[in-house]
């Protein structure tokens, strides 16, 4: 099975050809340097950068598995479909994946699959080096953790998703990015608060451990807004005072995640637990979370670090998963930019 995807939702343009659940070729233009100065993703720029690169990525993913497009108004059969993200995320952005997608579906006279773009990230799980083959061992708790979303499904097996919680503010990435620009650090600020940390102390601030109330659903608002109050309290922190807020603010995040992912294992009997996007790259949240799952008798799962965050192979996955699994094919294709997770069964 044989299928190309391209993935616009947010600020990565990539696209990928995966030929049962092996990746044959990659392209990706990452749009960080873009969005550096703005410390966060600008969703004008973002389109008209996706629209500027979206063609040599999908002809550079082509070629890298030896494709060509066929020339003039012929049509190739080669594709069992060609898959898209058609949201969560920004509009204007994953509308020029979907018209980039709908065209190589007709230059290939290949089905068109619009995929929820979350759901991506926890299949991403199954990769290692370049295959998908560690299977999800379903029923499982799923944990996604992006710079857009943070929620936790009860997933009992490839379709079926069940919506158990979700942010009521900021998403974790989102918290991540905001301290690290009170920080005055890079973006995106995931990576650069955990790489500080690391340098900390063992004399750290104590930020509050949100919503630890018994129910699924997160809040990183209040969080962020105890980060701030303590650096007006201290002013002009030096390397070693910012590394000290960077550990204590990502533990606070990491045990929140990794408690809620393990009271949704407890509260619904399951054994397996698998965390995806950005900000599952971080090692602190993938040490709680294995432990604390572990206390409820979960394994955990995550994917490899460098298909957490935001890729197309993912999305290739996804459709074919369904393709396989035989789900419904009612070829969903419209752009909705606040999809919600549901089963395609
Ligand atoms: O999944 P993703 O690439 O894009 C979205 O779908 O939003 O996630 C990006 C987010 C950013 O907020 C970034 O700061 C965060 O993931 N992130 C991290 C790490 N790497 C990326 N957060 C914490 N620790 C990291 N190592
Ligand atoms: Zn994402």
């Amino acid at each position: 099975m044989l299928t190309l995807a391209v993935e616009t939702t947010c600020d990565e343009t990539a696209a990928c050809v995966l030929r049962d659940g092996r990746i044959i070729s990659e392209a990706v233009f990452s749009q960080i340097a873009l969005h550096r100065r703005y410390s966060g993703v600008v969703p004008e720029l973002a389109s008209r950068a996706h629209l500027e690169k979206i063609n040599h990525v999908v002809r550079a993913a082509l070629e890298g598995a030896g494709i060509r497009l066929p020339a003039g108004a012929r049509r190739k059969k080669i594709f069992d479909a060609v898959a898209f993200s058609r949201g969560p995320g920004l509009p204007g952005a994953i509308l020029v994946g979907r018209v980039a997608a709908q065209t190589a579906a007709r230059v290939f006279g290949a089905p068109l699959i619009g995929v929820n773009h979350l759901e991506g990230h926890l299949l991403a799980c199954e990769f290692r080096k370049g295959r998908a083959d560690a299977r999800l061992k379903f029923p499982l708790a799923a944990l996604i953790v992006s710079g857009g979303h943070t929620e936790l499904w009860r997933a009992g097996g490839y379709g079926d998703y069940e919506r158990l919680g979700s942010t009521r503010d900021d998403a974790a990435g989102e918290a991540f990015d905001k301290v690290a620009r009170l920080l005055g650090l890079g973006y995106p600020g995931g990576p650069e608060v955990e790489r500080l940390a690391l340098k900390a102390g063992k004399k750290r601030p104590s930020f509050p451990r949100p919503f630890m109330d018994g129910g699924l659903d997160f809040s990183f608002s209040g969080l962020k807004t105890a980060v701030a109050y303590y650096l007006q309290d201290n002013p002009r922190p030096g390397a070693a005072a910012k590394a000290a807020v960077c550990a204590a603010f990502q533990e606070a995040v990491a045990d929140t995640l990794s408690a809620k992912a393990a009271l949704a294992c407890r509260k619904y009997g399951l054994k397996s637990a698998a965390a995806g996007g950005g900000v599952s790259a971080n090692s602190l949240l993938r040490e709680r979370v294995t432990a604390a799952c572990a206390a409820a008798g979960a394994a955990a799962v995550f994917s490899e670090k460098k298909y957490c965050t935001d890729n197309a192979a993912m999305i290739a996955l996804a459709a074919q998963r369904r393709l396989e699994s035989g789900g419904r094919l009612e070829h969903r294709v419209e752009v909705d930019p606040d999809l919600e997770i549901a089963g395609w069964r």
